[in-house]
């Protein structure tokens, strides 16, 4: 496929994706009891198909939350700056949370959230899920808890990734050279 007149390689194949997140579930599973409730917050939108992929594979009574939040300034590179577009959260106090993120890369959306939370609620465990992890474009200083991929730094399309909103849809992950 071409976008902008350039070719878009294949990172990840659909199949590599559905393998890895069915591991990343099973890990999740393996830090809760099949008894204990947890909250799933799934950061909107890239990382739609990941959390509606990745809740399939888990076993314990969940409930889904989406939030929304922005940081993307041009095309291909991070503003800066994250936006809280809608991040209406149920009481977290005492829960067990699920943060199920599509990318992190300069980090600063994923410390963004992981400070709001702590500063609004006390939850009894918070664990940060990525599919991908760009840890070359850190520039603040968080991990994730459990990630599916680490990737180089290339512009990434595809499986919930967007190019100009377009291509969220692709089954696989694929890049092109900026
Ligand atoms: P951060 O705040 O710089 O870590 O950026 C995180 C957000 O930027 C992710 O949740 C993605 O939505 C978006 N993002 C980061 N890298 C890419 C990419 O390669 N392609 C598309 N979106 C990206
Ligand atoms: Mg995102």
């Amino acid at each position: 496929m071409l976008i902008d007149g350039k070719e878009l390689k294949v990172l990840r194949t659909e199949n590599e994706i559905q393998e890895r997140i069915k591991g990343i579930g099973e890990e999740i599973n393996k830090r809760f009891g099949v008894e204990d409730e947890v909250y799933i917050i799934s950061v909107l939108k890239g990382s739609v198909m990941f959390t509606v992929d990745l809740v399939k594979h888990l076993k314990m009574p969940l409930r889904m939350e989406f939030i929304r939040l922005a940081s993307y300034g041009n095309d291909f590179t991070s503003s800066g700056k994250v936006r809280a577009v809608d991040i209406s959260l149920p009481d977290l106090n005492d829960n067990n949370v699920v943060v199920v993120e599509d990318i992190i890369d300069t980090g600063r959306t994923a410390k963004f959230l992981v400070d709001f939370i702590n500063l609004h609620f006390k939850p009894k465990n918070l664990i940060f899920c990525a599919l991908m992890d760009k840890k070359i474009k850190r520039v603040v200083d968080i991990d994730a808890d459990i990630s599916g991929f680490e990737v180089d730094d290339k512009f990434l399309i595809g499986y919930g990734l967007d190019y100009q909103g377009y291509y969220r849809n692709l089954t696989y992950i694929g890049y092109i050279d900026v």
